[in-house]
């Protein structure tokens, strides 16, 4: 089988929500695809944006269960590609940042299946910029951390050293971080972390929805089961947060997005 005989698949990134976050590319591949192929996090309005004829196929996972096993999902994007010249693959924030982006490639690729990446705006940035929070101030340090706190437990890959991390990055911003928060506290103080270093947690960013707690690092799980948090969440730990400016803060958008427990 040569490339010549299937489409393309793009790997394209939703963004967080906010479907006015799409970029240019990803709207316009979004409304002339053939077939779209779609996750849990991204909002109704942008799967409206389709042609009437565009082919639309859930396969969004919530923690804890796959709806649909990720050897489905690259079997399906590859029985869509030989017979269609256009498949969106989209994902929620970028394709490539905790989003097994580069799985999917990898796979067409060795299938022979042409694919491109079309980056996305994470949520990771775009969640705090949501709340007015910068991840990076020159006052607040000089680095800052993308980190997942959901992690396989099963060996094959390194585990996240959370007591170097908390001294060896200024800032973390941490997705899928809810469900282990306490662990990585824990770590974190056990590291070195001052108990009353800034800390937060947002719900839902840039959406209608949209939650966030401040509190010191020792009392962020006590607030978080208190106001009963969910995902999907960003949760934030360093003084990069005490530099808020609430005032430049977009509206969140009038869309919805699922709770994921
Ligand atoms: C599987 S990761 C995918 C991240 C995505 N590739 C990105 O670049 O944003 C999903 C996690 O991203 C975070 N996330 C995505 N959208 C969010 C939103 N609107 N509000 C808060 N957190 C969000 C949450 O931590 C969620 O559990």
């Amino acid at each position: 089988m040569t490339e010549a005989q299937y489409g393309t698949v793009y790997l394209v990134g939703a963004g967080p929500g906010d479907p006015d976050l799409l970029t240019v590319k990803a709207q316009r591949l979004i409304s002339q695809c053939d077939a779209l192929v779609y996750d849990s996090l991204v909002p109704q309005e942008i799967l409206e944006l389709v042609s009437d004829s565009c082919q639309l196929y859930f396969v969004g996972k919530r923690r804890g269960q796959h709806s649909v096993p990720q050897s489905k999902t690259n079997s399906v994007l590859v029985d869509m590609a030989r017979s269609l010249s256009c498949v969106v693959r989209l994902k929620g924030g970028d394709p490539f940042l905790f989003g097994r982006g580069a799985e999917e490639a990898a796979y067409l690729e060795r299938q022979g299946v042409p694919v491109e990446v079309v980056p996305g705006v994470t949520a990771g940035i775009a969640v705090p910029a949501y709340a007015g929070i910068p991840v990076t101030h020159r006052l607040a340090g000089s680095s800052i951390t993308f980190v997942t706190g959901h992690e396989d437990f099963d060996k094959r890959r390194p585990f996240v050293n959370w007591q170097a991390l908390a001294k060896a990055s200024d800032g973390l911003v941490i997705y899928m971080g809810l469900h282990n928060l306490s662990y990585i506290v824990n770590e974190l103080l056990i590291g070195g972390l001052c108990p009353s270093t800034s800390s937060a947690v947002i719900q839902q960013g840039t959406v209608i929805g949209q939650r966030c707690i401040k509190a010191p690092l020792n009392e962020l799980v006590r607030q978080v089961n208190k106001l009963q948090f969910h995902s999907p969440s960003i949760v934030m730990i360093g003084s990069y947060i005490d530099f808020q400016v609430e005032a430049c803060s977009p509206e969140p958008a009038n869309v919805t997005m699922p709770i994921l427990f």
